[in-house]
């Protein structure tokens, strides 16, 4: 989604903006630009299309400058155009005298806009983003660091902000609100970003800024002010961002790279896990865990699938009750809080803004045993929360997540026994036997990847299709909604899943011939269910396409096409059917020819409600 980056530095520094444009770009956007100070006017260059192309554009027209901001923008007020693009000047493009970029959503624009139009200014866009730039113009004080703490005052909603000045050519101002925003530190030289990995390569010290703060960049100081406007110390953190997306190798996709990462990344997230410990999760994990009798996860997308995953997980093996919430619902409805709740986070880049929100809304409500399984450790989401598991997926580059998902499974697998240890129901045997499987976990990855073939095969049948049903039971429930919110993320397939137990009280309607029913068969206790399910499906004409363990006795014959995954894997047998499910979601979009790594309207990380 939305990124930002922007520097006040003594060489031209649009080599740094652009470099960190292309570290945000992965987050997902529709459009870029970089506006610079140039000999004492302000100067742009804008684009709809890749930030290598806004590059490009920028070394024709040989725009340099020492102070600047920069931008990636996923539309939400107003069409992915050009005129949309920020930075937005102010009052007018020809006589600018305020630059701006922003993430985030002003709520209060048409309001501002009403009144700033009545001031005479002319806005050139549809975004809510352009109110601010007029309005920091209009109140200007001389003083721009004074000028945007008055302003911000105006604005509801969320925000992070970078700006900066005709009048005062060595200065970039920024503020936060909402949406997260830090400041990474240099010699003779200051930069300010929406994340630390924007800067990767440039400094390493960074200061991740609180709510509210504003912060006034200089050459050789900065300053910070907290929401009451006081002088505020923020700590200085050494950040080893990663230096950016890998190489993609042998790989046609970033995605499909990822998928065949899994093995080693969700062998990486379990690395060290010689025993159940409550401290991998935190010093006062195990406090914690004595003091909860339920638990509560909150998560948007897929991750959300990973807590309905674990919510079968904990409540079979820890005895636990878990209640999994869509984190944009459960922000805003009435729930009943119970003080002896564990608050679980599930989030890649814990920075999405819904899932903060009803962490925050939760705390608000006083449950404040708080854990996180995150994929960036220095992310919003682990300084919010007391306790925190790190996965190890490494970059996620694909906006349909894949070795994030399985990582994070790996993590709630992890949290569910420790859970259950805590509650007196892991006895040693168990322990060691689910602790072999897990180390077993990378090779039996391996062994469903090389099912590629066979998948790629069933792809091509998929691709003419507009419309796919997914059927799991049990566990596997949430692995076909997985698998069908793949397939229509990246191949724009109309997918649907059901348990398939529910097939006969609405989906069965659906089935007729041209219908693909794709089935997760793993060879549990409720397989002879299953398959009666499929006898429903056949016998309205429905095409199966099934995942089948090695041992379910089901063979491929008329309408029913199987491919066998080579072992039954017991309770985690989900991590496996899903990287099947993965597989089919690539290859078919890839005979589709849509764009992979990033499907149209999505973003990789949603920092906007
Ligand atoms: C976006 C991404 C999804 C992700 C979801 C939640 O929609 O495209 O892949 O599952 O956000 O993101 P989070 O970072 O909180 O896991």
């Amino acid at each position: 989604m939305c990124g930002i980056v922007g520097a006040v530095a003594q060489r031209n520094i649009t080599p740094v903006l652009i470099e960190g444009l292309k570290r945000l770009e992965y987050r997902g956007y529709d459009s870029c630009g970089v506006a610079l100070h140039v000999d004492g006017h302000l100067a742009r260059s804008r684009s709809t299309s890749r930030v290598a192309d806004l590059e490009t554009q920028i070394q024709e027209t040989g725009l340099q400058g020492f102070t600047g901001i920069a931008h990636t923008r996923w539309a939400t007020h107003g069409a992915p155009a050009t005129k949309n693009a920020h930075p937005h000047f102010s009052p007018s493009s020809e006589d600018a005298r305020i630059a701006l970029v922003h993430n985030g959503i002003i709520e209060n624009h048409d309001e501002l806009r009403a009144e700033l139009t009545g001031l005479g200014y002319v806005f050139q866009s549809q975004t809510d983003t352009e109110v601010i730039a007029h309005l920091i113009d209009h109140m200007y004080t001389g003083d721009l660091f004074d000028t945007v703490q008055q302003a911000v005052k105006r604005l509801h909603g969320a925000y992070a902000i970078a700006v900066f000045c005709r009048e005062e050519p060595h200065r970039v101002v920024a503020a936060r609100q909402g949406s997260p925003l830090i400041v990474g530190l240099g010699k003779g030289e200051n930069f300010v970003a929406s994340d630390a990995m924007a800067l990767a390569g440039t400094t390493d010290q960074i200061i991740y800024l609180e709510e509210g703060d504003v912060v006034d960049l200089q050459l050789a100081r900065y300053w910070i002010v907290d929401v009451e406007g006081r002088p505020a110390e923020r700590e200085v953190k050494t950040v080893h961002a990663h230096t950016g997306a890998a190489e993609l190798g042998p790989y046609r996709h970033y995605m499909q790279k990822e998928i065949f990462e899994q093995p080693r990344v969700v062998g990486d997230t379990l690395e060290g896990v010689t025993g159940i410990m409550p401290e991998l999760f935190g010093d006062q994990a195990f406090r914690v865990f004595k003091e909860i009798d339920r638990v509560l996860i909150l998560a948007c997308g897929t991750s959300y699938y990973a807590g309905l995953t674990a919510k079968y997980w904990i409540e079979s093996v820890a005895k636990l009750p878990v209640n999994v919430e869509i984190a944009s619902e459960y922000r805003y409805r009435d729930s009943v809080p119970h003080p002896s709740t564990l608050v679980v986070t599930i989030s890649q880049s814990g920075e999405t803004a819904d899932t903060l929100a009803a962490l925050k809304h939760a705390r608000s409500l006083g449950m404040t045993n708080t854990l996180t399984i995150c994929n960036v450790s220095t992310s919003a989401m682990v300084r919010e929360c007391k306790l925190a598991y790190i996965t190890r997926a490494g970059v996620e580059v694909g906006v349909a997540s894949t070795k994030a998902f399985t990582t994070q499974l790996a993590a709630l697998f992890l949290l569910t026994l420790t859970l259950a240890q805590v509650n007196g129901r892991l006895t040693d045997e168990q322990e060691a036997h689910y602790l072999k499987q897990m180390r077993h976990l990378p090779v039996a990855l391996s062994s469903v990847l090389a099912l590629e073939p066979q998948v790629i095969a069933w792809a091509e049948e998929f691709a003419r299709k507009e419309n796919a049903l997914f059927l799991g039971r049990g566990i596997h429930y949430p692995i076909a909604l997985e698998g069908a919110l793949k397939l229509k993320e990246i191949s724009y397939i109309h997918a649907e899943a059901y348990p398939a137990g529910e097939l006969k009280h609405g989906p069965l309607a659906l089935v007729t011939e041209e219908m693909p029913v794709v089935t997760i068969a793993p060879n549990d206790a409720l397989l002879e269910k299953l398959k009666s399910n499929m006898q429903e499906v056949r016998a309205r004409g429905g095409q199966l396409y099934v995942f089948a363990d090695v041992d379910t006795h089901i063979t491929s014959g008329e309408g029913l096409h199987v491919i066998r995954l080579p072992e039954h894997y017991g309770l985690l047998s989900p991590i496996l059917h899903v990287a099947a499910l993965q597989l089919l979601a690539y290859h078919t979009a890839l005979a589709r020819g849509t764009d992979v790594d990033k499907p149209r309207n999505l973003a990789k990380s949603v920092t906007v409600e």
